[in-house]
């Protein structure tokens, strides 16, 4: 099948075309995001291949349907910037990538904790500059701290294996979590207002939608034990960045860990060393000591790469074929409302 990529970048092209020997698909590249403003790229492809940072609205949508498009591929496990209920509409399927390395976004969150813990940034920094005092650098024990996590989903799962081999206590807000999993997990099942008020480090692994949008509001964070530590490896939303940045300024939030960004659409995967930042928030932010930013790398290991690959080009193949999709494809009734 012919296949448009948007938003491509040297690691997923590479991945894609190793994986893309066993399938034959047509493979197209384009560096720019999929927007209105870019849709006209896809005309007569079949299908489009699409980044997170990609806006499929329901103008774009309704562009993509109009230039003969009938498959849009999401090399992501999110889906929360795709209008489904327009693509439902215009006969467009979606297919996503459910599963491809829950331990790389694990993995990531752990190590965003240890480097903001033990302050391994501002250490590897000063011992550049041959400032070898420790002055400042003082941690804690992770063993026998309390760690809740938001979301026990597959990446939720694998992080709580992590901590609990760190000796932590484990709080579980996800009301879809079974008791006998919760067991083996060693999680304690909480709602959000008690894991905000007993956590000593907080993780985000919930999805984006309306009912999860800015679930770290000023009233949350306020809620959260002065000194604790937020990670968020899920996606930017989920936190208001205005109240994030009060509570880092008050001194109430300890450090906060941040894969994704709410305005990260146009600046993440970019190079813009050269440039002035325009975004005051993310400038702010990234003064702290106590913050630790990444640009939505938490899925970036080889294994999982190559899993997005093949995930994504079998699903072309079977749409081609007109196979069943099964848990690939993404309906609009997955999005729970508020
Ligand atoms: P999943 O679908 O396996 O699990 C999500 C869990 O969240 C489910 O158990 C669900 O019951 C729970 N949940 C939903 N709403 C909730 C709420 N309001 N409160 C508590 N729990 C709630 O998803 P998975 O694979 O674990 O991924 C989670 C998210 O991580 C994705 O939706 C995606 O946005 C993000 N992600 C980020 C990556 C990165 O590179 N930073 C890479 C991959 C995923």
């Amino acid at each position: 099948m012919r296949i448009a990529f948007f938003d491509t970048h040297r690691f997923d092209r590479a991945a894609f075309e190793e994986a893309n020997a066993a399938f034959g698909h047509a493979l197209t590249w384009f560096e720019p995001r999929l927007t209105l403003q870019t849709v006209g790229l896809a005309a007569g492809f079949p299908g489009v291949c699409s980044f997170v940072n990609d806006r499929l609205d329901g103008p774009c949508l309704q562009a993509l349907a109009a230039g003969g498009t009938r498959l849009v591929a999401l090399r992501s496990a999110g889906f929360n910037h795709v209008d489904l209920a327009e693509a439902a509409r215009l006969g467009l399927t979606v297919v996503r990538v459910p599963e491809y390395s829950p331990q790389a976004v694990a993995e990531h969150t752990a190590a965003l904790v240890l480097a903001l813990n033990r302050k391994v940034h501002r250490a590897y920094a000063r011992v550049r500059e041959w400032n070898f005092s420790l002055d400042g650098l003082v941690g804690f024990d992770l063993h026998g701290k309390t760690v809740a996590l938001v979301g026990l989903g597959r990446i939720g799962r694998a992080t709580a294996r992590i901590f609990h081999g760190f000796g932590c206590r484990l709080l579980a807000v996800d009301p879809q979590l079974k008791e006998e999993d919760a067991r083996g997990l060693h999680l304690e099942p909480v709602a959000l207002p008690e894991a905000l008020a007993r956590a000593d480090i907080l993780s985000l692994h919930v999805p984006l939608t309306p009912g999860t949008r800015h679930l770290i509001d000023a009233a949350a964070l306020a809620r959260m034990k002065p000194g604790a530590m937020l990670i968020n490896t899920g996606r930017g939303a989920l936190i208001d960045s205005q109240a994030l940045l009060a509570a880092l300024k008050s001194g109430h939030l300890g450090a906060a860990g941040l894969d994704v960004y709410e305005e990260e659409e146009g600046v993440f995967f970019q190079d813009l060393s050269g440039q002035v930042l325009q975004d005051d928030v993310l400038a702010r932010l990234l003064t702290f000591p106590n913050v630790l930013i990444t640009a939505h790398q938490a899925f970036l290991t080889r294994e999982a790469l190559g899993a997005i690959a093949r995930t994504t080009l079998e699903s072309i193949r079977r749409f081609e074929r007109g196979e069943p999709l099964d848990a690939t494809e993404v309906r609009a009734e997955q999005v729970l409302p508020r």
